[in-house]
């Protein structure tokens, strides 16, 4: 046996955590599967197997993961009208979450349906600098998809271009808030609570402006249809859940075509392969690798029975790989042809920014792929970031010969 096979389920799971497997968590997947409903030495459930995540996430009798009602920590914000205000829609369960997302996808989806050739525009200004006629390097990360997701949620919601760092600031420290409560510490949430003051205060002069020069935008829109403290939650959640991802993808893409020349080569000659590639790039390396969700209900499952309550862990990154679905799941295949991933979820909180995301990374990649001669890898594994569920690179430098116009 190795080393990994002897691991219980609980130092399976706690390994997928530990820094030094950042670059590499997908053996420790691999075999939690063998065991695919496991429960963890702190009472909370992790399921790996894609049949399972899928049921779990369409499942009514499953929640979201709030936050510890009695964890004194934390305090109950009223709205005037004395409702309790139960924060972004990510974080609420029906009905209160499909009021809210109703709302978003009304206002948010047809504005980004239109904007495909303005994307080329931006990835194009941002690559510009590198194209000099000779060798160079970019750093991934910096260069391209980390600005790039900035650009275009601020260009969306109508914040002025010189405010964008500050905004991107924001978004880089708010993206702890996404992971489950029980990871935070009380330093967390001290650092959490400041940049969201800093952040509402910010949004409240954004909203004056707005409210004295209206505008056919999304913002204008958005404060039609929402109370104030909605309206807040809903533009941090549209800020925070399309960037430190949409970074990912692009970073985790770039990677895995690096990694496999004879992909980059063909999306080079065949830009139409970016479809199906970037869905590959979900399933093969997902930005969010993972969920939390509690049983509202006792849940049999896998011959267990999870108890109303319970929180689960629902591991989308194992889910990927699961080779009763994936033919070969450990291998890179471009034009995969079924390829259901779980990498936006799957249910009532379904990713409402999947249109976007894929359309940013499909145009990036391909950008990459066609401008770069003889592109090369400066460090393989680059160094990650420390957040093992919103997984990527923390940069991403590549060498090249040359970057076309
Ligand atoms: C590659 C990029 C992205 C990935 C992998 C991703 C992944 C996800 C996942 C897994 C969920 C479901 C979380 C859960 O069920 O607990 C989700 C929800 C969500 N995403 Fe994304 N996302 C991406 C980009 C974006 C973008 C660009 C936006 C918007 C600008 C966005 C906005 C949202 C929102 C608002 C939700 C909450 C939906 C709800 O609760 O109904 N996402 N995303």
């Amino acid at each position: 046996m190795t080393t990994i096979e002897r691991l219980s389920e609980t130092e399976l799971f706690e390994n997928i955590f530990k820094p030094e497997n950042r670059s590499d968590p997908y053996p420790f997947y691999r075999q939690l599967r063998r065991q695919p409903v496991s429960r963890i030495e702190d009472g909370r459930w992790v399921i790996t197997r894609h049949r399972d995540i899928a049921q779990l996430l369409r499942d009514p009798r499953v929640g979201v993961s709030k936050p510890d009602p009695s964890d004194p920590r934390r305090q109950t914000i009223r709205k005037p009208d004395g409702s309790p205000f139960e924060g972004p829609f990510l974080n609420q369960d029906p009905p209160g979450h499909d009021e809210l997302r109703a709302v978003v996808t009304d206002e948010f989806i047809p504005r980004v349906m239109t904007i495909r050739g303005h994307l080329e525009e931006l990835v194009s200004a941002h690559l510009a600098p590198f194209v000099t006629g000779q060798a160079g390097e970019l750093d991934v990360v910096n260069d391209l998809a980390y600005p790039l997701p900035v650009t275009v949620i601020c260009e969306l919601l109508g914040v002025p271009r010189e405010d964008e760092a500050i905004f991107g600031d924001f978004a880089r420290r708010l993206t702890r808030g996404l992971d489950p409560a029980e990871t935070q510490t009380d330093e967390d949430l001290r650092e959490l609570a400041i940049a969201r003051g800093e952040m509402t205060a910010y949004c409240a002069g954004l909203f004056d402006f707005r409210r004295e020069n209206p505008d056919d935008g999304l913002l204008c829109a958005l404060m039609n249809r929402l109370d104030l403290f909605d309206l807040h939650a809903t533009v941090q959640l549209l800020l925070i859940a399309g960037h430190e991802t949409t970074v990912n993808l692009i970073t985790n893409g770039t990677l895995t075509l690096m990694r496999n020349p004879s992909a980059m080569a063909r999306l080079r000659e065949d830009p139409d392969l970016a479809i199906p590639l970037v869905e590959e790039v979900l399933r093969y390396e997902p930005p969010v690798q993972m969920t939390t969700r509690r049983a509202l209900a006792d849940i049999d499952l896998g011959g267990v029975t999870i108890t109303q309550g319970s929180r689960m862990f629902l591991m989308l990154a194992a889910g990927n790989r699961d080779e009763t679905v994936f033919a070969d799941p450990d291998r890179f295949v471009p034009d995969r042809e079924s390829n259901p991933h779980l990498a936006y979820g799957g249910g009532v909180h379904y990713c409402v920014g999947a249109t976007l995301a894929r359309a940013e990374a499909q145009i990036a990649l391909t950008a990459l792929a066609r401008r770069m001669r003889a592109p090369a890898l400066v460090a393989d594994p680059p160094p990650y970031r420390e957040n093992a569920i919103l997984r990527g690179p923390e940069h991403l430098p590549v060498a090249f010969e040359r970057m076309s116009a």
